[in-house]
C-alpha cells in the first residue's frame, strides 16, 4: 500500500511509488495450504471461468503446435497459484497435444511446463501434487506417458521470467487484472489520497481515479506484452483469461460493484469502530477490469502481437458445496470466501488481521442482499493473441 505520510511532494511521490511496487511483490499471495480459507479450497469460480473458454485454449495450443511442430514444447502457465486449477489446466494441455500427434502421425513433443507466480506463492503445494499429476498421465496412456519436465520459475510477469524464443504458448487465467502496484496517481503531490472512502473506481471517486487506474493499466499491460514477445517464438501464441468490463464506462453492474460492495462492507466495521476511517482512505486495490477497448488500443500500441480472439463472458451463478470443502453455503458467502482467499494477504498487512472474518461476514451478506434483487455477475475476457 502507498504511504500517506510524507512532508514535500517529490518524496512523496517517489516513496509512495516505490511503497506501492515493493508491497505488492512481497506481500500480495493467494491463501496457502488446502484450510477452509485456501485458494485451493477456494477457486472454483475461477475454475468455472477458464473452463468457459476451454475450447479456445485447446484449439490455440493445437494451432501452435501443427504450425511449428517442435520436438520441444514451451509452455508458461502466469499466476498459476496453487490451487487444483494449476495442474488440471496443464494436463488438458498435453492430452491435447498429445492426441493431435497421434492423429496427425507426428512424434509427439517433450514437453516443458513452466509455472510462473509471485515468489510468495504456495509453490510447495504444487510440487507436492507433482506425483499424482505425473501418474495420471502415465495411467490414461498406459504407462507410456509423454515427457514431461515441470518446473516453477518465480517472479513478477511484470519482469523479465523466461529465456529469448524459448516458449509457444502462454497461458494466463485470472491473474492478468491484477496491476503491478496500486497506481502512483492515486496520491496528490502532499501524498494524500484521492479515493477517499473507496477501494477501486466507484462513482464517488474524482475523475483522476479512472485516470490513474487505466494509466497504471496501459503501462503494464504494454510492458507485459513486450516482455513476452521476447519469450515468445514467432508465432507463438497467447491465451490469456482476465475479468473486464462490458462497455468503456468505469462504473458497471460486474466487477466494479463487487468492490464497491466490499467498499461498503468496511463501512459497516467504521461505523462499529472495528477500522479507522482514515485507514479505509489510504487503502486502494492494486486491480483493474479493462474494457474491449483499452485491450484492443494497448494491444495495437505495442505492436508484437496480433489480437486473434477476444470473447467475453459471464460466469452462471453456482450455488452448492465448494470446491473440496465439503461445506453447504450461499452464493454470496461463497463469493466472499473467494475474495478473502485472493485479498487476505494485502488486507491483513494494512488492516491487521483482526477485521478479516467479520469484514467478510458483512460482504457475503451483502452479495446475497444485492443478488436478491437482481444478478449481477462479473465479466471474464477470453484473449488470444500472436507473437508477429
Ligand atoms: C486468482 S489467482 C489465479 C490462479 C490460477 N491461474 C487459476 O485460474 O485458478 C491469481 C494469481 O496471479 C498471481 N499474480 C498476480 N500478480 C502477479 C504478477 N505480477 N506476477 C506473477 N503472478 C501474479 C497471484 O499471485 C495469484 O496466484
Amino acid at each position: 500500500m502507498a504511504s500517506k505520510s510524507h512532508k514535500n511532494s517529490t518524496t512523496t511521490t517517489t516513496t509512495a511509488t516505490a511503497a506501492s511496487t515493493m508491497d505488492v511483490e512481497k506481500i500480495f499471495h493467494m491463501n496457502g495450504g488446502v484450510g477452509q480459507t485456501s485458494y485451493y479450497n477456494n477457486s472454483s469460480l475461477q475454475k468455472k471461468g477458464s473452463d468457459k473458454v476451454k475450447h479456445v485454449t485447446l484449439e490455440t495450443i493445437e494451432q501452435v503446435y501443427v504450425s511449428t511442430n517442435p520436438r520441444s514444447l514451451g509452455i508458461a502457465d502466469l499466476g498459476c497459484s496453487s490451487g487444483p486449477n494449476t495442474l488440471s489446466n496443464i494436463k488438458e494441455i498435453v492430452e491435447t497435444v498429445g492426441k493431435t500427434s497421434r492423429h496427425l502421425l507426428l512424434p509427439e513433443p517433450e514437453f516443458r511446463v513452466y509455472l510462473n507466480d509471485l515468489p510468495t506463492n504456495d509453490f510447495n503445494a504444487i510440487f507436492q501434487a507433482l506425483p499424482d499429476f505425473y501418474c495420471d498421465l502415465k495411467k490414461e496412456r498406459n504407462h507410456a506417458g509423454p515427457s514431461i519436465y515441470v518446473a516453477a520459475y518465480p517472479g513478477t510477469f511484470y519482469g523479465r521470467i523466461f529465456p529469448d524464443n524459448s516458449l509457444h504458448f502462454i497461458y494466463s487465467s485470472y491473474s492478468l487484472h491484477w496491476l503491478s502496484k496500486v497506481p502512483p496517481g492515486l496520491y496528490d503531490a502532499q501524498g494524500e489520497p484521492i479515493n477517499k472512502g473507496s477501494i477501486y473506481i466507484t462513482e464517488r471517486s474524482p475523475p483522476e481515479v479512472s485516470k490513474a487506474y487505466v494509466d497504471q493499466f496501459n503501462v503494464d499491460f504494454s510492458l507485459f506484452l513486450r516482455l513476452r514477445s521476447e519469450e515468445l517464438i514467432v508465432g507463438g501464441k497467447m491465451v490469456l483469461i482476465f475479468l473486464g468490463r462490458e462497455t468503456p464506462l468505469h462504473i458497471d453492474r460486474g466487477n466494479s460493484f463487487f468492490w464497491e460492495l466490499l467498499t461498503q462492507s468496511f463501512s459497516t466495521l467504521i461505523s462499529q469502530g472495528d477500522v479507522e476511517e482514515k485507514k479505509l482512505d489510504s487503502y486502494d486495490v492494486h486491480f483493474y477490469a479493462p474494457s474491449k477497448e483499452d485491450v484492443e488500443e494497448a494491444v495495437k500500441r505495442e505492436g508484437s502481437f496480433v489480437l486473434e480472439r477476444l470473447e467475453m463472458f459471464e460466469i452462471e451463478k453456482e450455488v452448492g458445496d465448494i470446491n473440496g470443502g465439503g461445506m453447504k453455503m450461499s452464493y454470496g458467502r461463497r463469493v466472499a470466501m473467494a475474495v478473502r482467499a485472493i485479498q487476505e494477504s494485502m488486507m491483513t498487512h494494512h488492516f491487521g488481521g483482526a477485521i478479516v472474518e467479520s469484514l467478510f461476514e458483512e460482504y457475503g451478506r451483502l452479495v446475497d442482499q444485492e443478488m436478491a434483487k437482481q444478478e449481477i455477475q462479473p465479466i471474464t475476457f477470453g484473449v488470444v493473441l500472436r507473437k508477429i
